[in-house]
């Protein structure tokens, strides 16, 4: 009696242990605490089904090295003290799996090797941080609390695009997305193989595709790389263990300039381009009007479909203009012939010819969602949404599958914040917080049956082989890759539960104190990670000055401030109750993990609200730096799409005078519109607007203006840029 009476006040009270002691990401569907724990030690014994022994492989792998436990195999599975089984009746659903841990033995079933594979991960997350170690650490103590998970993922695809394309990442790095993506339990990897800038998949037919379209550059000068054939099988086989399946992207007609690099007669017009080493979009389609065309495609896609064992194929599909077919007479014939009515339609027809080609290999066929709005595509193919979630309807009504990719909200190569000291990175749209990339809307959309999941895209064109990265000073040989580290994580975490977590289980709140454990675990994988601020709980004004109430977004991390407005250090205050500021603008706090491990300081945005009608901030500027005479203002994913637009320089301070002259656009190097001026600003004149016409926009390059502006006395300002309606 009383025994029972204890068992319910504990499962009642479940949620606030899972709170306090379970921060498993993502959130599993079911989980109950229980009493006490399991502690691991270096003499149990471990028992699997045969069909599931790669996934003991793995567990006893990684066990051993931060452990060193070498847990033998136990005759019997009643002797076990760790259990992995597969058994579809029991766990019904795929990828699906219980984990029971009691004060006796820890127990995993899963619907399939997937399935056990993730309850291994559920139990890793359930040990100390200290168990992803690949050396021996001797101070931990391995015991998982006593728990019941019955879990299994709302959605069956939870993946990350690569961009291996624009950046050439070694095979190495490779393995390292997929064994990160597979700590997390994401089961898809887009890899994006081909495009202007890079071919990188060994076509053994087609040499010249590695030996001219894999290389930017001449000589030991040149960058780039590729995958070979049989590197491709040692990341699928690496990639299967842990779940994941590879899906590799053979991009067309649009992005392949590398390839046209290599066989110029690819494209329409025959002619010798060379591959770029700067972020680029090609207008040089593959020619639809070409018999070689139809058999290149043939080739490759048998090449790699014969290499890959993904039941998809990724075709690209994205960004194409028409320009070159609407010239070319043999791609115009086609358009007659076919009875199409407009050039774009020609991207259907090739799409359908090649869904062909692939339905006989028994492949689907998935690409960017510009595959459904090019015409109509006769066989059920999976597009990726990256402009607008609300675009499903269209995959619905045309009975095709979708899966979400907004670009607004998933695509992580776009940095998280504005800090002031923020990596570059794109700036074609706003950055992407983690509390924005976990809101995702998905939930009305994938109620329509259409949606399978979720993707993130890890775009490389933004900043490396370009302008971005080439920037930002070497920190060390290895820059590129600790770059997209730090930009992937933590916000692949976010993805990764907004793919397995049904909606009314996930919350920002609860998701952003479960992170909060995650990242020791992040450090013991060896994985690069952004660093979160300090977060603000409460920020009250006071007798005219301003409280800050703090919480660490780390757990066990240290926060440190100042309130003179400088940059906090190691030997800062550490923060430790509310602090009182006179100025908001003075307080900057940073979480220091280690020393040399921080965050960005909190930084407060000054106030632009009186200057609502000039638009967009854009630049701060002030006579001390203007001693050149010019003003360079970057403006890069400012001014987006071409148009008119105001650009405004405002005084706010100074008794002295600005002195303005013309104003000159440039894009990377090369000049473009011109702005001629004569005029000075000063208390008199508080604003002075340059009216420019853009027309050469193009997503992620560099933009820049120079502007003429020489001082005389003290005065400082802002510039900010408005579209003018049309
Ligand atoms: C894309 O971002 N071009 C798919
Ligand atoms: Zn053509």
């Amino acid at each position: 009696m009383f025994k029972a009476a204890l068992c319910l006040l504990l499962s009642v009270s479940a949620p606030g242990i899972e709170a306090q002691t379970v921060s498993i990401i993502p959130k599993p569907a079911q989980i109950i605490a229980k009493e006490g724990s399991f502690t691991l030690t270096p003499d149990m014994a471990i028992a699997y089904d045969a069909a599931c022994t790669e996934q003991a492989e793995y567990l006893l792998q990684t066990v051993r090295r931060s452990t060193g436990f070498r847990w033998k195999e136990a005759g019997k599975k009643s002797r076990a003290g760790i259990l992995l089984e597969i058994d579809t009746l029991r766990v019904p659903a795929p990828e699906g799996y219980t984990l029971e841990v009691s004060g006796k033995r820890i127990a995993i079933c899963g619907h399939d090797k997937s399935g056990v594979f993730y309850g291994i991960q559920t139990l890793l997350q359930l040990l100390p941080p200290e168990i992803y170690s690949a050396s021996l650490q001797s101070d931990a103590k391995w015991s998982v609390p006593c728990i019941s998970v019955t879990d299994a993922p709302d959605h069956p695809w939870r993946g990350m695009m690569l961009d291996v394309a624009r950046y050439f990442y070694d095979k190495d790095f490779v393995k390292k997305y997929i064994d990160m993506m597979a700590m997390y339990k994401m089961n898809k990897l887009q890899l994006h193989l081909i495009d202007d800038s890079g071919w990188r998949l060994e076509i053994k037919k087609y040499p010249r595709l590695t030996e001219i379209g894999a290389w930017a550059g001449k000589n030991e000068k040149r960058l780039g790389g590729f995958y070979t054939q049989e590197e491709i099988k040692e990341m699928i086989a690496y990639a299967a263990v842990r779940g994941v399946e590879i899906i590799p992207e053979i991009e067309f007609p649009a992005h392949m300039l590398s390839a046209v690099a290599a066989y110029p007669w690819l494209c329409c017009t025959g002619k010798q381009h060379e591959v770029p080493n700067q972020h680029f979009i090609s207008r040089d389609l593959l020619c639809v009007g070409k018999e070689s065309s139809y058999q290149f495609l043939a080739d490759v896609l048998e090449e790699t479909v014969a290499l890959f064992p993904s039941k998809y194929i990724n075709i690209g599909g994205d960004e194409a203009v028409y320009d070159r077919w609407q010239e070319c007479p043999k791609c115009q014939a086609v358009l007659r012939r076919e009875g199409l009515e407009k050039t774009s339609d020609l991207q259907g027809y090739l799409t359908n010819v090649v869904a062909n080609m692939m339905k006989e290999k028994g492949k689907t066929i998935v690409g960017w969602e510009e595959i459904i709005q090019r015409g109509a595509v006769s066989q059920p193919v999976v597009a990726a949404i990256w402009h607008n979630v609300a675009d499903t309807i269209q995959a619905t009504r045309l009975g095709h599958k979708a899966i979400l990719s907004p670009a607004t909200h998933v695509y992580l190569d776009f940095p998280e914040g504005r800090t002031p000291g923020e990596v570059k990175a794109a700036t074609w749209m706003p950055p992407i917080s983690l509390e924005k990339c976990y809101s995702m809307p998905t939930g009305e959309y994938a109620a329509t049956g259409t949606v399978l999941g979720v993707q993130g895209c890890f775009w490389s064109d933004q900043f490396i082989h370009g302008t971005m990265l080439q920037e930002i000073a070497p920190l060390n040989e290895n820059r590129s890759e600790n770059y997209a580290e730090y930009l992937t994580f933590p916000r692949l975490l976010a993805v990764a539960e907004l793919g397995w977590t049904r909606t009314d289980r996930r919350s920002w709140p609860d998701f952003r104190d479960r992170i909060s454990t995650h990242f020791a675990r992040l450090d013991h994988k060896g994985c690069t990670y952004r660093v979160p601020e300090p977060r603000i709980v409460a920020e009250e004004e006071i007798d005219g000055k301003v409280r800050f109430t703090l919480a660490p977004s780390v757990q066990g991390a240290t926060i440190r401030y100042t309130t003179d407005g400088t940059y906090p250090h190691a030997h800062s205050a550490v923060y430790a109750t509310p602090v009182t500021v006179d100025n908001k603008s003075d307080f900057r706090a940073i979480t220091e993990i280690i020393p040399r491990h921080a965050s960005l300081p909190l930084y407060f945005a000054p106030d632009y609200s009186a200057y609502a009608r000039y638009g967009a901030f854009l630049a701060e500027w002030k006579s001390q730096q203007l001693a050149s005479g010019t003003l360079r203002i970057e403006n890069t994913g400012a001014m987006v799409g071409n148009g008119t637009f105001d650009i405004t320089f405002v005084r706010t301070r100074g008794s002295g005078r600005l002195n303005l002259g013309k104003l000159v656009q440039f894009k990377r190097d090369e000049q473009l519109a011109e702005v001629p001026m004569q005029t000075v600003l000063d208390a008199n004149t508080p604003a002075v607007t340059y009216r420019l016409t853009q027309t050469a926009f193009e997503a992620g390059v560099p933009f820049y203006f120079e502007v003429e502006a020489a001082p005389e006395g003290d005065i400082a300002g802002y510039v900010f840029v408005k579209k003018v309606e049309e």
